[in-house]
């Protein structure tokens, strides 16, 4: 036998988002003070209420293992969420929760593929799917979105894609790394195509609290039916600036959410029980302030976007990111500060000439299925907008 690791991790990508935190963090390391505008999680802290009801558990030796979908006081809570807030009916036994909705996406993909099967995936998509996808040995198969339409696919183009070898599609809306969402009626046209297939739906509904006047709308509302092959993924980490308390969740029928129980049960066990104790916390504190704070970053940042030479960029509607399409750029020559003069090959290399040269940090967009575009955060505040923007206006001057 060989020590070699093994073909599904030789076929692993880290991912890009956090590699480019991680080349940003050590750049910044060095003195280089750098505008990050690389990470996807908003800058708000984490609320009172979650920190304490956290404090409280770790006081009170709420430190032990838990039931491994969750405890029954969190499961219950968020059915009630999903009731009043999305109109979905799941019993608490229909909710699974996991340490973050990652790992809730990663049961997801194991409960259901098999090797060859095929998911629907609109691109560009979160870098994650396609890997984990990869990781059952399905095969993603992506359902190209630009500029023209908001990113967003149509239900023809769904349509047209399913093989018999499909075996669910992603939904994503709010978008990352787009900002697109789907209006009701866009999602209802693409539930309606649905309705004659015999496949599952996954909707990552992460970013669902942050839209900028289009409503979010659940695919598993449209009917019993689709509700029933439905996996409604959801967490913590974006609404209540919960990233590192690790907790998201599923919604799905019970035999469902039994089977990524199961297989949770052999994984990692029940997600942390004093983070459980914080979600429980959050829930309900959603503060609208944090949209409204956030609709204001979107516009002040598209504003100027839209004034950079060589860029063109679509208005997102929801989450925290800008996806603009920088194929302008590629085949000029950049002057450095220090005189020297480097070819912009590709979107990548001006991502790596931004944080190098401009200190300001952004995510390419090959990762994330678009090699024409990069990704901001804008989940950082005004003032370090503002400062991105003049260098990014700098950067532009540069080249030629
Ligand atoms: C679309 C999408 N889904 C899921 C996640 C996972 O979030 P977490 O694992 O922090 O709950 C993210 C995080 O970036 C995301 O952008």
């Amino acid at each position: 036998m060989s020590l070699e690791l093994s073909e599904r991790f030789q076929a692993i990508a880290p991912s890009p988002t956090l590699s480019i935190d991680a080349k940003t963090k050590a750049l910044a390391a060095t003195g280089v003070e750098i505008v990050n505008l690389s990470v996807g999680e908003p800058d708000f802290a984490t609320p009172d209420r979650a920190s304490l009801a956290g404090v409280a558990a770790i006081v009170g030796n709420f430190t032990k293992y838990t039931p491994v979908p969750g405890i029954m006081e969190l499961r219950t809570k968020i059915a009630e969420k999903l009731a009043t807030e999305n109109q979905l009916q799941y019993k608490p036994e229909e909710i699974i929760v996991s340490s973050g909705a990652k790992q809730s996406l990663y049961n997801v993909f194991m409960a259901i593929l098999n090797p060859g099967d095929e998911v629907l995936l609109p691109a560009p998509y979160w870098v994650s799917y396609p890997e984990q996808i990869r990781l059952c040995g399905a095969i993603a198969v992506p359902l190209e979105t630009d500029e023209s339409t908001g990113f967003k696919v149509t239900a023809q183009q769904i349509e047209q894609a399913i093989t018999p070898k499909t075996k669910a599609i992603l939904v994503n809306s709010p978008s990352n790394p787009t900002g697109a969402v789907y209006t009701p009626n866009e999602i209802k046209a693409i539930a309606a195509v649905l309705e004659k297939h015999e496949l599952f739906i996954v909707s990552d509904e992460i970013y669902e609290q942050l839209t900028y006047g289009t409503e979010h709308y659940s695919i598993a509302r449209y009917s019993e039916n689709l509700r029933n092959r439905t996996f409604v993924v959801n967490g913590f980490s974006k609404t209540f600036a919960m990233t590192g308390w690790r907790v998201g969740y599923v919604a799905a029928p019970k035999h469902l959410v039994n089977a990524m129980s199961s297989f949770q049960s052999h994984t990692t066990s029940n997600p942390s029980s004093i983070s459980q104790k914080a979600a429980l916390g959050a829930l309900g504190t959603f503060d609208q302030a944090i949209v409204r704070e956030f609709q204001s970053r979107r516009d002040y940042v598209l504003g100027q976007l839209q004034e950079l030479p060589g860029i063109t960029v679509a208005k997102p509607e929801g989450a925290f990111y800008i996806f603009p399409n920088a194929k302008n750029w590629v085949g000029l020559t950049y002057t450095m500060h220090d005189g020297s003069r480097i070819k912009v090959d590709s979107v990548d290399v001006a991502c790596e000439l931004l944080l190098t040269d401009a200190f300001v940090s952004v995510v390419p967009g090959s990762g994330f299925g678009a090699p024409n575009n990069f990704r901001i955060s804008y989940a950082t505040s005004m003032a370090q907008l503002q400062k991105a923007m003049q260098r990014f206006k700098d950067f532009a001057d540069r080249l030629n």
